[in-house]
């Protein structure tokens, strides 16, 4: 692995706790491995949870110096940090290619994305504006100030192994929070990258720290349980943030999650099919059909559903699956095997209960964690994967009559992330629009996801807002001072 990233600083096999790379209390380490060959990339410190109490500390410890610096000093150091990234964009898109699986186009776009959130929070740093409020008696005085929560604790998954983090952290740094990242075990190189460059950036000794770790339910607990953290986000499955909702409340713990997703795509008659097939493709098919906002029910209406399956077949058949490093490639595996095994459980009950696998279907018996770019027609509200989010290179393609009947199909499940929908008729765009219960849609467009625009779901899939001017407030705590004059 150390051939192909030039900046060697970048991997290590340490955590990160108190400005000090160090190794695990239990002297352990676990491996990391490359899902695509299942070749040993490195062994790193698997983190115990006497290492998590130590990076807590760590971040108590420097709290009072991080909070007291200028909102422009602290911007500062997060521009630095914005800017490594940038310059080691190369290295930082290898590594997370060889841990991740994805594409290098796409671990490359991952990175600028992932350094967009700190770039944008730099800024935001100076702009954590209070209030004057009107004062209820001639002589009291109304103001709002807004303060750093804390100590914050990030849990973060596999599939952006570095966006997930900066969309995290920097508002958090920005407004003065010390954190703890416990990056998910299948991708923690990239963590230690991001680590590595943020010690060079110059934050205080305890202001970031990392822990690694193969135990992601002691060590979780120790984050979720620590009275010293203050604030906690996630970004996973729906079942782990209810457990991790649960764990917080024995502190009351401020809280992020962004949580599960089972998008649908709908193609209504009018719609350009040639743009919506292409929109369906990147929202299907980005890391493998491995992120939260993938689509995972694609809606036709019946009048274009053949011209619209022939569209999309065309493009599928044109992805290629292999080897991220390779730059041909649009499709790299999937993370482990486990989701390999889940993704082929969802085909076959499609199959078994008459869906009709139009390509793909299967895993590709040549390579490690490979799965077929799949669709599938003649696809019920019965199959596991209408309710279930895929996480994986599978399009089912449903066929609906009318907006309402659409709309109810949509809304019927238990989450609420994100929804997409071609169309051309302006009063159907706002009626399906403001119908839809989603926390983002996306309107003739499969991509939505930007540092600029407020990321988040509702109903099950969580609650918190990441990016945007909304990001930076769920790092603050308002208080509010009535003076008598
Ligand atoms: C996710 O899958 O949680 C993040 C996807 C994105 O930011 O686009």
């Amino acid at each position: 692995m150390k051939n192909l990233i030039e900046n060697v600083e970048l991997v290590k096999n340490q955590a990160f706790i108190n400005g000090k790379w160090v190794h695990s209390n239990s002297r352990k380490k676990f491996d990391v491995i490359n899902p695509y060959d299942g070749k040993l990339l490195i062994s790193v410190a698997d983190c115990v949870t006497d290492d998590a109490k130590l990076a807590i500390d760590g971040a108590q410890g420097a709290l009072p110096e991080w909070k007291a610096f200028t909102a422009i000093a602290r911007s500062k150091v997060l521009r630095k940090w914005f800017d490594l990234i940038v310059e080691n964009e190369e290295d930082l898109a290898k590594l997370l290619t060889l841990e991740q699986g994805k594409p290098l186009a796409e671990a490359r776009n991952e990175v600028a994305y992932g350094a967009s959130f700190v770039e944008w929070f730099a800024e935001e740093a100076k702009r954590v504006y209070g209030d004057t409020i009107p004062g209820h008696q001639v002589n009291k005085r109304i103001v709002v100030i807004k303060e750093p929560v804390g100590v914050v604790a990030a849990i973060t998954p596999w599939n952006f192994p570095i966006a997930m983090i900066t969309r995290k952290v920097a508002p958090a740094l920005a407004v003065g929070c010390t954190v703890v990242i416990k990056p998910a075990e299948d991708t923690p190189l990239s963590a230690i990258a991001l680590a590595s460059l943020a010690e060079q950036a110059g934050f205080p000794a305890g202001v970031f720290n990392v822990i690694p770790t193969s135990d992601p339910v002691g060590v979780g607990m120790v984050l979720t349980e620590s009275k010293q953290v203050k604030k906690l986000s996630f970004t996973g499955s729906t079942a782990t943030g209810k457990k991790i909702m649960e764990q917080c409340s024995s502190t009351v713990k401020k809280l992020s999650l962004e949580l599960g997703g089972n998008a649908p795509f709908i193609v209504f008659k009018d719609a350009d099919l040639e743009a919506a097939a292409e929109g369906a493709i990147a929202s299907k098919f980005r890391n493998a059909g491995q992120t939260c906002v993938c689509a995972n029910r694609i809606y036709v209406q019946a009048e274009v559903y053949n011209d619209f399956v022939k569209y999309y077949l065309s493009k599928v058949k044109r992805l290629k699956m292999g080897s991220g490093l390779d730059e041909q490639v649009s499709i790299g595996p999937l993370i482990n095997q486990k989701a390999i095994g889940k993704v082929t459980a969802l085909v076959k009950d499609a199959q078994k209960k008459g869906g009709t696998i139009k390509t793909g279907g299967k895993p590709v018996a040549t390579g490690r964690n490979l799965f077929e770019p799949t669709v599938i027609t003649n696809v019920t509200a019965r199959m596991d994967l209408n309710q279930q989010e895929i996480f994986g290179p599978v399009a089912p393609i449903f066929k609906f009559r009318s907006a309402e009947e659409v709309i109810q199909l949509a809304n019927n499940t238990k989450v609420g992330l994100a929804a997409y929908f071609y169309g051309k008729d302006n009063s159907l765009i706002w009626q399906v629009a403001e119908a839809l219960e989603y926390g983002m849609i996306g309107i003739n467009t499969g991509m939505i996801s930007t540092t600029l625009a407020p990321f988040g779901g509702i109903k099950e899939s969580g609650f918190g807002r990441e990016g945007s001017k909304y990001g930076i407030q769920e790092y603050l705590n308002i208080k509010y001072l009535c003076m008598e004059v």
